[in-house]
């Protein structure tokens, strides 16, 4: 129950003619995309100028399946009236002033939310009270689409993935150019997001046709027409190059960096040792000028440092776990 409307029905008793005041609703239901601004209207009758001192407003929401009413706009006695306004709402609504003499009572939301939506009261009080309800729905297109594409490690088939945000809650079709229907290797999973949003995530598990080109749709019977992304093969295929490219560029240096840091180490290494008056091993190597027995010397010599980092690692890590 509206929480206004307990004091409707003790100032009905008080206002006996309160039967010749009607407010009316021009537009009983107004629908609006998430984030869009929306004007709701209530129509009350004003006879010759407006007395401003004698106008109260009052525009409360009610959302489905909630017993408690949020006070949405209050204005008392021609004083806009904030302390009781309900946190969801604070900063985001105004009564356009300039309409009141008109005798319109207009709410104005900016910024639409998903919990915006829901029955809305508008009760005026102007020498006579009274009430009438407007349905307000909010949607939001799933207009965004991301994709994605893996391969299955180990196997020939695709991932293909398709997220998106909306409202209400869409299902998710995928489709080649001759309509033929995938179904049986989709997954499709949602969450909800903090802004009461659904983030539907779908995924298409199996074979290509090279030559063909794929979609997904996202389909609610509530949000006029679909929205759907595309994924072609042939830019998948070019995307994956791309991809290796850029991995390439990753693992060369990583390779040399691997290879040049431990014989640094060792260059190092050796000339400390030979500083020290210990050069039996270089003097050694001198003695036996077999190139191939120094190249693989110097490659133990090379796995052995590696293995030593790894050690001090991990020992490092096993004290900090202490
Ligand atoms: C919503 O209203 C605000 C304030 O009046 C305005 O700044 C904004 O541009 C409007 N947004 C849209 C989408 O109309
Ligand atoms: C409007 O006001 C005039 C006088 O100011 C009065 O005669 C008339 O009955 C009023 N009409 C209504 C509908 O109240
Ligand atoms: C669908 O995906 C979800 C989350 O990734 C997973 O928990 C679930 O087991 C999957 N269902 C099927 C039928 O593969
Ligand atoms: C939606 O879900 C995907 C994964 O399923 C996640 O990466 C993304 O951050 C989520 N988006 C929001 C707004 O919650
Ligand atoms: C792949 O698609 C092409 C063109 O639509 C078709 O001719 C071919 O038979 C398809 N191949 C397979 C294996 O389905
Ligand atoms: C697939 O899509 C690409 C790019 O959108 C296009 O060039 C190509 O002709 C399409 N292939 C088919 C078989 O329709």
């Amino acid at each position: 129950m509206f929480q206004v409307l307990t004091m409707l029905l003790l100032e009905t008793q008080l206002y006996v003619v309160s039967a010749l005041f009607t407010i009316e609703v021009p537009q009983q239901l107004y629908i609006v995309e998430y984030g869009n601004n929306v004007t709701m209207e209530c129509r009350f009758p004003v006879n010759g100028s407006l007395n401003l001192g004698l106008l109260t407003v009052v525009w409360e929401q009610k959302r489905q399946g909630q017993s408690k009413s949020k006070e949405v706009y209050t204005l008392r006695n021609g004083e806009v009236f904030p302390p009781s306004q309900h946190h969801d709402y604070i900063g985001r609504t105004a009564l356009l002033h300039s309409e009141l003499k008109l005798g319109r009572a207009m709410l104005q939301i900016t910024s639409v939310k998903i919990t915006d939506a829901g029955s809305y009261l508008c009760l005026i009080d102007y020498q006579g009270v009274d009430y009438k309800y407007i349905t307000l729905k909010v949607k939001a297109s799933y207009k965004r689409i991301n994709t994605q594409v893996m391969r299955k490690p180990g196997e020939d088939k695709f991932v293909f993935v398709c997220q998106s945000e909306g409202f209400p809650l869409a299902e998710v079709f995928w489709q080649n150019e001759h309509n033929f229907n995938l179904s049986r290797s989709v997954n499709t999973t949602y969450t909800l997001t903090a802004d009461g949003l659904y983030n539907v995530t779908s995924t298409l598990t199996f074979k290509p046709n090279m030559s063909e080109n794929y979609s997904c749709v996202f389909w609610n019977k509530e949000l006029n027409g679909d929205t759907s992304a595309h994924i072609s093969i042939s830019a998948l295929l070019s995307t994956q190059y791309s991809r290796q490219k850029s991995l390439i560029l990753f693992i060369i240096p990583m390779c040399v960096m691997v290879a040049v840091l431990p014989s640094a180490l060792i260059l190092f290494q050796k000339r400390k040792s030979f500083k020290n008056g210990q050069p039996k091993k270089d003097r050694k190597r001198k003695s036996n000028p077999n190139v191939k027995d120094e190249k693989r010397d110097d490659f133990n010599s090379q796995t052995e440092a590696l293995y030593m980092t790894t050690v001090t690692a991990s020992r490092d890590s096993g004290s900090v776990g202490l």
